[in-house]
């Protein structure tokens, strides 16, 4: 299969829209990762993001809707998962409700759980598709399970060409990180993946033990071994540096988390593209922000190649 990559336009959206509702998966950028978009509500065609990322089964996807009304028909929202949707969507945070019995959504998106992951995202390409479509996306991190996740058109190719029938090229993403997701039950909020988005409150856990199977180890793995908190490295190491700790790529000299975030998977893949054997990564401080990207770092650093 050849990889049409396009540059966002409405041509590309009419294309992506026959594509998607043929069935077949595209990628698209939102305004975390690119994202491996397929209608929600075709088990054929959840079953092709599957097979193109190599993805476990087991593991979920995302839910993307345009509105609320389309979220609500599909997830049962308490009033403490109505008030985090009005706060925060669209943009990075999903929210885990429980699925309605009524809700026409592939039940390989969810792999067989009772609960879904819904969220509102907030790029034009992904809303302007989620509007041409009219169906719900599934939507997990455009690259192949277990690697890096894209914040690039290339990036996506680097795992998926060959894989998807086309990329919608709008740049390098926003945000950079993935979104947030919490777990609503009722009146409790359970963070279940640090993110953009700080839910306070929130308490830490799924609390019944279903944890995002993305939370596994060896996830967002660079294809060579990582060490963190490294403050000098040696000849062999790739150095990815924050503040003073220079580095031989800095995410952000002045210290700032957002722009370390937003850089971060960028960074990664440029490490792992280089000749040097090792990655060392730099302290980053564990708040704010540096909670999602110190998350992110020590799964890198875990992974089993
Ligand atoms: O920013 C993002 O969230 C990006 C963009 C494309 O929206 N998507 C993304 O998807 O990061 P993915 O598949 O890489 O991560 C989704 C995570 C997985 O860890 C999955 O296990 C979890 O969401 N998840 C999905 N449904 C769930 C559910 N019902 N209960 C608990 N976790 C769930
Ligand atoms: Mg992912």
């Amino acid at each position: 299969m050849q990889t049409k990559v396009v540059p966002f336009s409405d041509q590309a959206i009419a294309d992506a829209t026959r594509l998607i509702l043929a069935g077949h998966p595209v990628a698209v950028p939102t305004e975390t990762v690119y994202g491996l978009a397929a209608d929600a509500t075709s088990a054929s065609a959840v079953a092709a993001i599957y097979a193109a990322k190599g993805r476990p089964l087991f593991n979920p996807l995302i839910v993307h809707v345009g509105n609320i009304d389309d979220a609500r028909a599909i997830g049962t929202f308490s009033s403490a998962a109505v008030k985090l949707a009005e706060q925060y969507w669209p943009g990075p945070l999903t929210i885990v409700v429980p699925l309605r019995a009524d809700a026409k959504i592939a039940s390989l998106t969810t792999a067989g759980l009772s609960t879904i992951a819904l969220r509102i995202p907030d790029h034009r390409a992904m809303r302007a598709l989620l509007a041409s479509t009219g169906v719900p996306l599934a939507a997990p991190s455009a690259n192949a399970s277990g690697s890096i996740s894209p914040t690039r058109a290339d990036h996506v190719l680097r795992t998926l060409a060959g894989r998807i029938p086309m990329i919608i090229d709008d740049g390098p993403t926003a945000g950079g990180i993935e979104s947030t997701i919490v777990k609503v039950d009722g009146n409790a909020t359970y963070l279940l993946r640090h993110g953009p988005v700080i839910v306070s409150g929130a308490t830490a856990g799924g609390g019944d033990n279903i944890e995002a199977p993305g939370q596994m180890a060896a996830h967002y793995a660079p294809s060579k071994p990582l060490r963190l908190n490294a403050v000098t490295a040696a000849a062999e190491e790739w150095h990815l540096g924050f503040g003073d700790v220079v580095g031989t790529i800095n995410l952000s000299s002045s210290s700032d988390l957002n722009e370390a975030a937003g850089r971060l998977f960028d960074l990664l893949h440029i490490a792992d593209l280089s000749p040097a054997r090792r990655i060392a990564v730099a302290p980053i401080p564990d708040t704010g922000l540096g909670l999602a990207i110190n998350d992110r770092l020590r799964r890198a650093a875990v992974g089993d190649r």
